[in-house]
């Protein structure tokens, strides 16, 4: 189930969502993954370019740490190695480097800039036609034919799965994999097998509550974690609208830091979409683009899509 290595933890899973990305990328110009934080956007976005950039240029932009929505376009170009004169327009800088290639650029945490993000891409989709973009963010940019993806939960094991079947869940494969890392030897057996699985389950096969419950193993068994839980998750924390489900945003709160859960900044004035092309895309269940009123329009009708639930 651990297939790829990555920066300083293994990736799991995600094979379909890897692929029904990818495919998306194809179909829609501007594809962008939601979900609350710890929902696992900026993971899957970074597999989704490194298996790309096999094949296909690609440029990465981490927007996390930026908090002036004037330097959006100057933190892309600098992330291109394009360095522009004070006075020169940045975006046909970008424009002219990117050119006709077929290529992808991916902006991870928009949701803080997302009238920057959404101008940007406009501008960069009309001017450069081999250009793809994939963002990743709490709420959608709203940019007409931009395609929404909602990251779903990890895959959670079956009531009737075996050991062997059990352990290769992504909920349970990601546990016992930043467990083991806590825990040199840690692994799912017969003993905690039902635990991990409740726990997991629990958890609701959120990434990043899996990953803040498994650091704890040193201290408490899975069996103590989830006799502690009712202590420790029956705490309600305000959900961010694109949530997978109110418990799970509680279970994510309680585990994550404030960074990481915390709620959407207000759109700016003048924002080149209407609020509520952006907000009602994010109510659960909503899996699908909206259109926007930027300039750019696919000549198909906006794409949808929806990732099933996982069990
Ligand atoms: N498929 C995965 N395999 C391994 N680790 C993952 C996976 N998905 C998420 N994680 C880990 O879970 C945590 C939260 O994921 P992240 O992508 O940062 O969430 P988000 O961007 O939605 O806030 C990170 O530490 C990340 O490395
Ligand atoms: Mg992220």
């Amino acid at each position: 189930m651990t297939t790829t290595a990555l920066g300083s933890t293994p990736f799991t899973g995600r094979r379909r969502e890897l692929g029904e990305i990818q495919r998306a990328l194809t179909t829609a110009r501007c594809v962008t993954l939601i979900g609350f934080g710890g929902a696992g956007k900026t993971r899957l976005a970074r597999q989704v370019l490194r298996e790309l950039g096999a094949t296909t240029t690609t440029w990465w932009v981490g927007l996390g740490d930026l908090r002036d929505p004037a330097t959006v376009h100057l933190t892309v170009a600098e992330a291109l190695g394009l360095h522009p004169h004070p006075g020169t327009s940045q975006v046909r800088l970008l424009a002219e480097s990117i050119g006709d290639q077929p290529a992808v650029l991916c902006l991870d945490n928009c949701e803080h800039l997302l009238d920057s993000c959404t101008v940007l891409v406009a501008e960069l989709l009309a001017s450069c036609p081999g250009l793809r973009v994939l963002t990743t963010s709490r709420q959608p940019l709203g940019l007409a034919g931009e395609l929404v993806y909602r990251v779903p939960p990890l895959a959670l094991p079956g009531p009737e799965d075996d050991l062997d079947a059990l352990r290769s869940s992504e909920a349970v494969a990601l546990f016992a994999a930043r467990a083991a890392e806590a825990l040199p030897g840690f692994e799912v057996d017969h003993a905690n097998a039902a635990a991990v699985a409740r726990l997991c389950t629990e958890l609701e096969g959120v990434p990043l509550a899996l990953e803040l419950a498994a650091a704890r193993i040193r201290a408490l068994s899975p069996q103590e974690m989830l006799a502690a839980r009712v202590a420790r998750w029956s705490y309600s924390a305000p959900c961010s609208p694109g949530s997978a489900t109110a418990t799970g945003c509680s279970a994510a709160a309680t585990w994550t830091p404030p960074t990481g859960s915390g709620p959407w900044r207000p759109r700016s004035p003048g924002a080149t979409t209407s609020a509520p092309a952006r907000s009602s895309c994010c109510g659960s269940g909503c899996r699908f683009s909206l259109p926007g009123s930027t300039s750019v329009t696919p000549s198909t009708p906006a794409p949808t899509h929806s990732s099933p639930a996982r069990r």
